[in-house]
């Protein structure tokens, strides 16, 4: 239960699925969370049926003004930063021919230009307290086409670079001991999923056509926030650049 003990972490996304799943267990391991995202109403009600250290800060990722305003509020709450999760992200299933301009502007805005402001907002705070752990969620469709990208031609791009600028930073910070790894989540069962209709996991394991070979052929939340808690805490301290895939086995297709 202290996996995280003294740890200040800042998780986007944690109004929902494996965001809101990552701010339970973070705070159970005893990190004090500063938990973000978009839908403030959401987010405050979530987070006040959480154990533990966790405050409520509203943050559009794509917002560098907001970002701003999330580490000034860790920092004045807890002190800096250690952990960063940036676990934020929307879905688009429109292929590339179906794709229009401000769509994809909005994914990439999202998906990677808020991974991106996220670095560039605690970083330096990172290397006041000597050190920290950025966590980066890509996806399988970072590393694969076909089926794994549910047709989304922008998420895929911006997964990929998600997945590129995890390592340019874990090269560039090493140094600093700063850690930053990615992890790429499968089908997992989550608010993105109930957007699109999907009712329960058991649906989503139809919908994805036996793609994810594991039982029961679609994840939940806490299979990705058990790997984020491994990538944050120092029990990874010798790694960083890595890809952490937490599919059911579907990229071994
Ligand atoms: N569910 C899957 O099958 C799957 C697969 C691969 C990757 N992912 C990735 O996992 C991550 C978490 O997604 P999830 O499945 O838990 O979905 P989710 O929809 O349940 O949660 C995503 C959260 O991000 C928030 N968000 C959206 N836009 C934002 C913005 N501009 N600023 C701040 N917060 C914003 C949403 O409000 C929501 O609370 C995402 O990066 C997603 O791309 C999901």
């Amino acid at each position: 239960m202290s996996r995280l003990a003294g740890k200040v972490a800042i998780i986007t996304g944690a109004a929902s699925g494996m965001g809101l799943a990552a701010a339970e267990l973070f705070a159970r391991e005893g990190a004090k969370v500063v938990a973000t995202d978009v839908v403030a109403d959401v987010l405050e009600k979530e987070v006040a049926g959480l154990a533990g250290d966790v405050i409520a800060v509203p943050l559009d990722v794509a917002s560098a003004d907001a970002w701003a305003e999330v580490v000034a509020a860790a920092v004045s709450a807890y002190g800096g930063v250690d952990i960063l999760v940036n676990n934020a992200g929307i879905h688009l299933a429109k292929g590339i021919l179906e794709t229009e301009l401000d769509e994809w502007d909005r994914v990439m805005a999202i998906n990677t230009t808020g991974v991106w402001l996220g670095m560039k907002a605690v970083i330096p705070q990172m290397k006041a307290r000597g050190g920290g752990s950025i966590v980066n969620c890509s996806s399988i469709a970072g590393i694969m086409g076909g089926a794994a990208d549910g047709h989304g031609a922008a998420c895929s791009a911006s997964k990929g670079a998600v997945r590129s600028l995890s390592k340019h930073a874990a090269q560039w910070f090493a140094a600093d001991n700063i850690r930053v790894n990615s992890v790429h989540p499968g089908a997992v069962f989550t608010g993105m999923a109930q957007a699109i209709g999907i009712t329960s996991r058991a649906a989503m394991a139809a919908y994805d056509n036996g793609n994810t070979p594991l039982a029961p052929h679609a994840g939940e939340p806490m299979d990705i926030a058990y790997g984020y808690l491994y990538l944050a805490s120092d029990e990874s301290k010798f790694v960083t650049g890595e890809e952490l895939v937490i599919d059911g086995g579907w990229i071994t297709h």
